[in-house]
């Protein structure tokens, strides 16, 4: 079961406090992320251009949205007998949802929209479930994740080779330090559950 931790039903969303204890947690690092503050998210000037490269990590093929269904199946299929992945895939899924929630904001104040696809050739190429890699066994999932957060570590570099905006640059640098600290973690519980016969 997946636990969002900024408010509960029971605590209600209805008081001006409520809303801002909410605000000011809702990009607080978690525990499988990399210990650092999220910047500000902002936009030098509009740029429909940029705003369009963001929408491909928002929710093109190689994405944010991809990243965090293909981890809620993982956890949800790894559950009952590996809690502790699990626990790891929950924790990673709700990280990039974080993110996709920074770039959303960074492609509205770039003059876009966050639509849940990528443009492609003057139309929207929609996000689709087939562009996760849903697996079978826990080791090729594990190496799925990993290679997927390699494949977003690389499309990040590309976009920031192309975008001249020192906020939004911010924002990618440091989701870069999550992506990176997600392969260090996922590749912990790789060599757990999947190479105890290396030395054999
Ligand atoms: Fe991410
Ligand atoms: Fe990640």
């Amino acid at each position: 079961m997946i636990r969002i931790e900024y408010a509960t039903a029971t605590e209600g969303f209805g008081s001006r406090q409520d809303h801002e204890n909410v605000e000011t947690q809702k990009h607080k690092p978690r525990w499988c992320a990399e210990h650092l503050p999220y910047p500000p998210v902002m936009v030098e000037n509009p740029n429909p251009f940029y705003a369009t490269l963001l929408m491909e990590d928002h929710a093109g093929r190689i994405s944010e949205m991809s990243a965090i269904t293909q981890y809620l199946y993982h956890h949800h299929l790894l559950n009952e007998h590996y809690p502790d992945l699990a626990s790891l895939l929950e924790c990673i899924a709700l990280v990039e949802m974080t993110h996709m929630e920074m770039l959303a904001e960074a492609i509205i104040r770039l003059g876009g929209k966050p639509k849940f696809g990528a443009p492609c050739n003057q139309t929207i190429s929609w996000w689709k479930g087939d562009r996760i890699y849903y697996g079978c066994g826990i080791c090729d999932m594990l190496a799925a994740d990993i290679q997927g957060e390699k494949d977003a570590i690389s499309q990040y570099h590309r976009h920031l080779d192309a975008i001249d905006d020192k906020y939004v640059r911010a924002i990618l640098a440091r989701i870069i330090k999550d992506e990176k600290e997600h392969i260090r973690l996922l590749t912990e519980k790789f060599n757990k559950y999947c190479c105890k016969n290396k030395n054999k």
